[in-house]
């Protein structure tokens, strides 16, 4: 099927939420992915940051394959060997303290969890979330994501939520009461533009917690699993959470998703509390543990850190060159550019020359690309991005 059948096709049936990009892809491999006209793109985008091993990583290709011949389903009252094993897996890289995980199969299906478990946990209600904060977009999620854009045409939300301002430390202390069961935050924010948290904001945040008697609970969704440059973003920090969690890459592209928590908060659960049918799934889970065998052989931590490195110096550079960018932000290989105009001209020009970018809000270009994109994958996407911005340049700042 030609790409113009494939858009019209897709167009008709699917709910119309989600912004197009004019491409159909149709394979994957690494950190490049192929339309149906087998175009090639390098893939800065990564899956909104799902495809962390890269697209059809060998290892969870093979465990997939292997675990769909052997047991697909099987709910979470039967026990299972793959869950068991990958399980195990999470734990042993999960924050000290913190043994206890709960599987679901997407982000919002675990903030959701996390909301649920810090109210039955404290006997509180009231949950503190930050403003620019995005954890997804089901009822209790929204509730604790700031966008109006999101929210306003779903209220009435969650009630007992209460929106401070990321980054300030004496706002949180001022609104966390007896009353709160939890501070929700997201240690790098991903979705308002790759905000890292201010130096020494995450241990104040635990301190209050502390003080308050609530739980912490940070959302590594987008920034966790080796992205930055460490496993979880919030180790760059001496902060330690309650819960965290996780979702996105760490299905090497299945849906799956965990909220972990120490054994003692986790105790507030009791059976039937909080279930999902799919949550927890052999296949998901095979996926899981090839994708976290991967993750450890190749060190992707490492390497997060020192190509992210690499492609900061590279966006430096372009902020030194050119007029219409002004900032770089980010961490590892969760990097933004924030340009003083709309990017729209620039993502859709640059998949005219093969490579996929992504944005958050108008004017800020989003890199989450596969940890394992090559050095030389970055550089060829910088050089078509150093064109762009030579053109926005001339364009929308002629003197
Ligand atoms: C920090 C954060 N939390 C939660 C979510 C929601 O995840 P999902 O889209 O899998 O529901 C996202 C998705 O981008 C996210 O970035």
């Amino acid at each position: 099927m030609g790409e113009e059948s494939l858009f019209a096709k897709e167009d008709r049936y699917l709910a119309p939420v989600y912004q197009k990009y004019p491409v159909a892809a149709v394979r994957g491999e690494g950190a490049k992915i192929w339309d149906a006209d087998g175009r090639e793109y390098i893939d800065f985008m990564g899956g909104y940051g799902v495809a962390i091993v890269g697209h059809c990583n060998p290892y969870v290709v093979e465990a997939v394959k292997n675990q769909a011949s052997k047991l697909i389903t099987c709910h979470g009252s039967l026990y299972n060997d793959t869950r068991a094993d990958f399980l195990e897996a999470l734990a042993s890289i999960s924050p000290e303290g913190l043994t206890k995980i709960y599987l679901g199969n997407s982000g919002a299906e675990a903030v959701e969890c996390a909301i649920k478990l810090a109210r039955k946990a404290t006997g509180r209600r009231e949950i503190i979330a930050t403003s620019g904060a995005f954890h997804g977009k089901t009822v209790g999620a929204l509730s604790i994501t700031w966008n109006p854009k999101y929210r306003s045409p779903f209220e009435p939300l969650l009630a007992d939520v209460k929106f401070v301002p990321y980054g300030d430390e004496q706002k949180a202390y001022d609104a966390a009461s007896d009353k709160t069961a939890a501070i929700f935050v997201e240690p790098i924010q991903g979705e308002s533009g790759v905000h890292p948290a201010p130096e020494g904001y995450l241990e104040a945040l635990r301190k209050i917690a502390d003080e308050k008697g609530c739980l912490l609970i940070f959302d590594e969704i987008q920034s966790g699993l080796a992205r930055t440059g460490k496993m979880w973003a919030h180790q760059h920090t001496s902060a330690k959470p309650d819960i965290m969690c996780v979702a996105k890459g760490i299905g090497g592209g299945l849906p799956l998703s965990a909220v972990i928590a120490s054994e003692d908060v986790m105790s507030a659960f009791n059976p039937g509390d909080h279930t999902s049918t799919f949550g927890g799934n052999p296949l998901s889970c095979a996926a899981g543990l090839a994708t976290l065998r991967y993750l450890k052989d190749y060190d992707l931590v490492k390497r997060a850190e020192c190509l992210g490195n690499k492609m900061m110096k590279g966006l430096e550079r372009l902020r030194e060159e050119h007029r219409v960018v002004r900032e770089v932000r980010g961490r590892g290989l969760m990097l933004a550019l924030e340009l003083r105009f709309d990017v729209k001209n620039i993502l859709f020009s640059a998949l005219k020359k093969g490579v996929i970018l992504l944005y958050s809000g108008k004017n800020v270009l989003r890199f989450l690309p596969p940890l394992v994109i090559s050095e030389e994958e970055v550089k060829r996407g910088l050089m078509v991005l150093d064109d762009l911005l030579a053109e926005e340049d001339r364009v929308r700042l002629q003197s």
